[in-house]
């Protein structure tokens, strides 16, 4: 009853609300997409799709490739030149022995660039483990799924995304990687409806049907970072709004030291760095159901981020060696899904992460929060100045009432 009477007050709150609450973010920003399926050639490249999709803005363009010669990766080049395109030197890009295959033209256009790769998925018993794997002593680990060994299917087109699935000898199954690109800033309907905006790209990372190794299987996921500004550190981000991820009041950002904001989030519009950096961004939670929802939530975490030898990861993907050769700079970051006490795998695992160039998308609080906060604090003044004037009038009736009281 009192809820009912809560949700009323709210909806005719909401619009009130909605008009007095400055709309953060600039002006809405657009961009033009392109997608082209390994440009440039006719016939399916042998070991793996290029995907390129070209995403023009006002004054720049984006550039994102996605590829499966090797672990699945994901490039992004920005360049500040609208016209700019991504050249691809098929016989050296698939020979995967000179660097400088893959190109952006002009060069010089190119403002930042950054490689996202999918590199292993390890596997360990965790019936027993108390603490999680990186941890020293950690649990034993199943040899792990090196990415780039598994048969990747070809890349599936949809409007705005990609799908590829790999599969692995010796087990049933399928390890698949979807990149959704975005025109506007929108919110994806699938949990954990993170928030893009067009500078971003977003990644679900999901297990399907692939065999346990044991009874009580849990999964750690290795990811590498190439290239631009090292991204060295992992920032957690609170909210008190669960309102699109129910439960989760965190978001966690892959970040490159000097894009890191040194005071909350929302409060320094003009804090963005000239260069704009790159980041990686999610939140905490992983659904062991294809429809994902509260009951099949599980919280993961991450570990700090470490360098990495670029050679193995230049030889691991055909993309990273195509763009930068192997002497760029990488770093690595393990993600472990399902801490102790919670479920054990069974045989679904999604996780969904968003990539981007800029100030990474943030909540700000939702209208409905708003709402709450202006019943919450609104009603008791309310009460108070209702109860003030009720309390004077009174007094003041009373001291009318006795300045006439007859004398007796
Ligand atoms: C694009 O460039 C114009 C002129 O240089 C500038 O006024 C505008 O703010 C820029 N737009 C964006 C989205 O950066
Ligand atoms: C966990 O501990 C039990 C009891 O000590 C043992 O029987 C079992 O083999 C252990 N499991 C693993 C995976 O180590
Ligand atoms: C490609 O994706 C669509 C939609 O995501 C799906 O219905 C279809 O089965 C997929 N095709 C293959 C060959 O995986
Ligand atoms: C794969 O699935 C088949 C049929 O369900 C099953 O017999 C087989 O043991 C599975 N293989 C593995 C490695 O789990
Ligand atoms: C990820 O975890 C595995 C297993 O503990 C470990 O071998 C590997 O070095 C870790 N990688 C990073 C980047 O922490």
């Amino acid at each position: 009853m009192a809820k009912s009477w809560v949700y009323a007050l709210l909806r005719v709150l909401a619009p009130c609300v909605l008009a007095i609450v400055p709309l953060t973010g600039s002006e809405p920003s657009h961009r033009n997409i392109s997608i082209t399926l390994n440009p440039g050639l006719h016939i399916a490249p042998p070991e793996g799709d290029l995907l390129y999709v070209r995403s023009v803005g006002p004054n720049d363009s984006l550039h994102f490739l996605f590829c499966s010669q090797g672990a699945p990766t994901l490039l992004l080049i920005q360049s500040n030149n609208t016209q700019a395109t991504v050249q691809v030197n098929w016989p050296q890009f698939l020979e995967r022995n000179t660097s400088g295959s893959l190109r952006v033209a002009p060069q010089s256009s190119v403002v930042y660039s950054s490689a996202l790769m999918f590199s292993r998925l390890w596997e360990y018993d965790g019936e027993n483990a108390t603490a999680d794997p990186g941890l020293d002593p950690g649990p034993d680990l199943f040899p792990p799924y090196e990415l780039q060994n598994l048969t990747w299917s070809r890349i599936n087109l949809s409007t705005l995304s990609a799908m590829l699935c790999g599969t692995s000898r010796g087990s049933n199954g399928s390890i698949c990687v979807q990149l959704s690109v975005f025109e506007n800033w929108g919110r994806s309907e699938l949990w954990p409806r993170l928030l893009h905006n067009p500078d971003s790209a977003q990644l679900m990372f999901w297990l399907d049907g692939l065999s346990p190794r044991s009874a009580h299987s849990r999964f750690l996921l290795e990811l590498r970072a190439v290239g631009g500004t090292p991204l060295e550190m992992v920032q957690s981000v609170r909210s008190i709004d669960d309102e699109f991820t129910p439960s989760i009041f965190t978001v966690s950002q892959w970040l490159s030291n000097s894009s890191a904001p040194s005071s909350s989030p929302g409060s320094s519009p003009g804090s963005s760095p000239d260069l704009s950096p790159g980041f990686v961004q999610w939140k905490p939670v992983a659904y062991r159901d294809a429809s994902a929802r509260l009951e099949v939530a599980s919280p993961l975490r991450h570990w700090s981020p470490l360098q990495q030898d670029p050679v193995s990861t230049a030889t691991a993907s055909g993309l990273v060696f195509g763009f930068y050769g192997n002497n760029t700079l990488t770093t690595a970051i393990n993600i472990s899904f399902g801490l102790s006490g919670e479920p054990f795998y069974t045989n679904y695992l999604s996780w969904t992460l968003l990539v981007g160039v800029g100030e990474p998308p943030l909540d700000s609080f939702s209208v409905l929060v708003w709402s709450i906060l202006a019943v919450g604090l609104g009603t008791p003044l309310l009460l108070l100045l209702v109860g003030g004037i009720w309390v004077c009038a009174r007094k003041l009736s009373a001291h009318v009432h006795s300045a006439y009281e007859p004398i007796n």
